[in-house]
């Protein structure tokens, strides 16, 4: 059975646990703290609009594996344990996912001065894999955190050897990949991995989304339902991004098919945050494969076009202004063959003949048919 036939939708804890310095703050992720946000997931409408896994990312865990040498819950901030966490999480109606790295030390150990003894699965593949699926996991975070240099490991093997395992376990876990595209996973990810990581982490500044962006130009052969380009988790409500910054966020991970990983504090979202993440056309672009995630179509300047096939024959785009100065786009020059453009966020139609002008930092989604 192939797993992920549209991006994978959820939350992950890691940019949610970021400081505002962009570092990881522990004391931030709990038993509590989890259940909070798998309980704001329900209320807020995420869940009802297609965001289902709760990932658990790195940092959940104890200094040390218990006797059968299983991952276990930091034994201050998860009491109960992962296994209760999993169960409590799930009785909500959503699906949980979990990390683990390929080598000996997790990214938190190396960056963030976690300690812990080789919490990583070197070793442990089997135990972990049939642990997660003994808790009911649904989607498996494996991290690479510098395994080649740490452990000598050679990325496709390792990946893969994590792979067997979960398809031995006998529970279907998506499997989520990150290399940050220092290998070129997209090569030897796709046969093996659900989702690929194509880039170093994003951070919550303008800067940081374009930079990933432009990693992304040449991707878009090597995606496919079951297999996606991953350009990280969504920073959307996170940091200083304005709303319009938040917006072209959003509208350029949708046109790139981009597993959508919401990762702001959904206890304490703005209204104008929450009306984006479960905007129900945004949603339904990403979500649509029509032969081939977006690409960049169109480059003047800061003014840019992204654009993918929808299945149904149409086109979903993006006009992204990317500089400090508004752009001007004029439709009838973009579009030829058009006979009808319709602003997603809106749902109103726009007369061909425009010319529209696009503040700083912002970007409009049009369907074009
Ligand atoms: C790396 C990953 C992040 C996060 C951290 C955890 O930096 O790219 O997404 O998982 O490790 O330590």
């Amino acid at each position: 059975m192939t797993l992920a036939l549209r991006p994978p939708m959820g939350w992950n804890s890691w940019n949610y646990g970021l400081n505002e310095r962009n570092r990881a703050d522990f004391n931030r992720l709990t038993e509590q703290t989890v259940l909070a946000q798998a309980n704001a997931m329900v209320d807020s409408g995420m869940l009802a609009a297609g965001y289902e896994y709760l990932v658990l990312d790195d940092g959940f865990q104890n200094g040390r594996r218990d006797h059968l040498g299983r991952l276990q819950g930091h034994a201050l901030r998860f009491r109960e344990g992962i296994p209760a966490l999993i169960e409590e999480v799930k009785s909500l109606g959503l699906k949980f996912g979990i990390y683990s790295v390929p080598g000996s030390l997790t990214c938190a150990q190396q960056y963030d001065d976690y300690i812990a003894d080789g919490l990583g699965s070197l070793g442990f593949e089997t135990i972990d894999a049939n642990a997660f699926a003994e808790w009911g996991v649904d989607y498996l975070k494996y991290d690479w955190c510098r395994a080649h240099l740490n452990d000598g490991l050679e990325p496709q093997e390792a990946f893969k050897k994590m792979s067997d395992a979960l398809k031995s376990s006998g529970r279907d876990i998506v499997f989520s990949i990150s290399e940050y595209g220092l290998f070129k996973s997209h090569d030897w990810a796709p046969e093996f991995a659900n989702l690929w990581r194509t880039t170093d982490d994003l951070i919550a500044s303008f800067d940081s989304i374009l930079r990933t962006l432009d990693l992304q130009e040449n991707l878009y052969p090597y995606s496919k339902p079951g297999a996606w380009n991953d350009p990280d988790m969504l920073q959307v409500g996170n940091g200083s991004l304005t709303l319009s910054e938040n917006r072209a966020h959003m509208y350029l991970w949708a046109v790139l098919n981009a597993p959508l990983m919401a990762g702001n504090d959904l206890t304490r979202m703005s209204d104008e945050v929450r009306d984006l993440l479960i905007h129900p056309g945004i949603i339904a672009i990403d979500q649509d494969w029509g032969g081939q995630q977006g690409r960049l179509v169109y480059s003047v300047g800061e003014a840019q076009v992204w654009s993918k096939p929808m299945a149904d024959g149409s086109k979903a785009n993006v006009l992204l202004s990317r500089g400090v100065t508004q752009e001007t786009f004029k439709l009838a020059e973009l579009f030829t063959d058009v006979s009808s453009v319709t602003d997603v966020w809106s749902g109103d139609s726009i007369d061909i003949n425009s010319v529209l002008e696009i503040p700083p930092h912002d970007a409009l989604l049009l369907l074009t048919k």
